[in-house]
This record gives C-alpha cells, sequence and structure tokens, in this order.
C-alpha cells in the first residue's frame, strides 16, 4: 500500500529513501526534523504536517495498524537511509 503512493524517485506521495535525520520543509513553509516522533504522525495524522510540493491527500492510517505495525514501518523507514538505496 505505502509503495504504491511512495515509490523510489517519487510519485503521488515523496520518496521516503533518505528522509529520516533530514530537515524537512513542509507545504505551510515552516521545517520540521525528520525523526521517528515525524514519522510516526506523518503515518498516523498525515495532513498535520504537510510535506512541502505534495497535496495532503495521504489516508490516515490511524487505527489500521497496530502498534508493532508501526514500529515495524518506522524502522523500515529508517532502514532507507542505512542502505543509501
Ligand atoms: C494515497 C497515496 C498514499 C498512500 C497510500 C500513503 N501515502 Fe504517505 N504520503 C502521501 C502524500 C501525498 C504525502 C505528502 C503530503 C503529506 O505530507 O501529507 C505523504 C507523506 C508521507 C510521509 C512524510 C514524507 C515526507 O517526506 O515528509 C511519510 C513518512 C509517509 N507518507 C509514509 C507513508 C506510509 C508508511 C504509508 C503506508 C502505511 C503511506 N505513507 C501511504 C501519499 C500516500
Amino acid at each position: 500500500g505505502c509503495m504504491s503512493c511512495h515509490p523510489a524517485g517519487g510519485g503521488v506521495g515523496p520518496d521516503l529513501h533518505g528522509l529520516y535525520g533530514m530537515t524537512r520543509p513542509l507545504a505551510d513553509g515552516s521545517t520540521v526534523a525528520a525523526d521517528e516522533e515525524y514519522l510516526r504522525e506523518s503515518i498516523l495524522n498525515p495532513n498535520a504536517k504537510v510535506a512541502d510540493g505534495y497535496a495532503p491527500m495521504m489516508p490516515s492510517f490511524e487505527g489500521q495498524l497496530s502498534e508493532d505495525e508501526l514500529k515495524q514501518l518506522i524502522e523500515y523507514i529508517k532502514s532507507l537511509n542505512a542502505t543509501g538505496n
């Protein structure tokens, strides 16, 4: 599901490679540190902070993921950095 909107190189949503740890520009002109808290919020409440250059059209996954699944997703997004691909 996630990768249909978040393919490498970007699609409807931003490419998630290299996201973790960066300073993320937001649509409202502010920036946020892309840490675990930001990743968590971006999945549960995507419209709270909208990534600059993208439409706020990601559905909320609140209630659809267990805490374990959410943690795995966050670890997965973090791993997209470590491997460099
Ligand atoms: C219908 C398409 C769609 C689906 C499905 C989707 N996303 Fe998104 N996502 C987006 C869009 C568009 C944005 C940018 C706007 C925003 O920040 O809300 C985004 C933003 C994000 C961000 C913030 C990215 C950044 O560069 O700051 C993360 C993290 C994210 N999504 C993770 C996920 C995960 C994990 C899933 C699967 C559980 C998922 N998305 C499913 C469309 C989608």
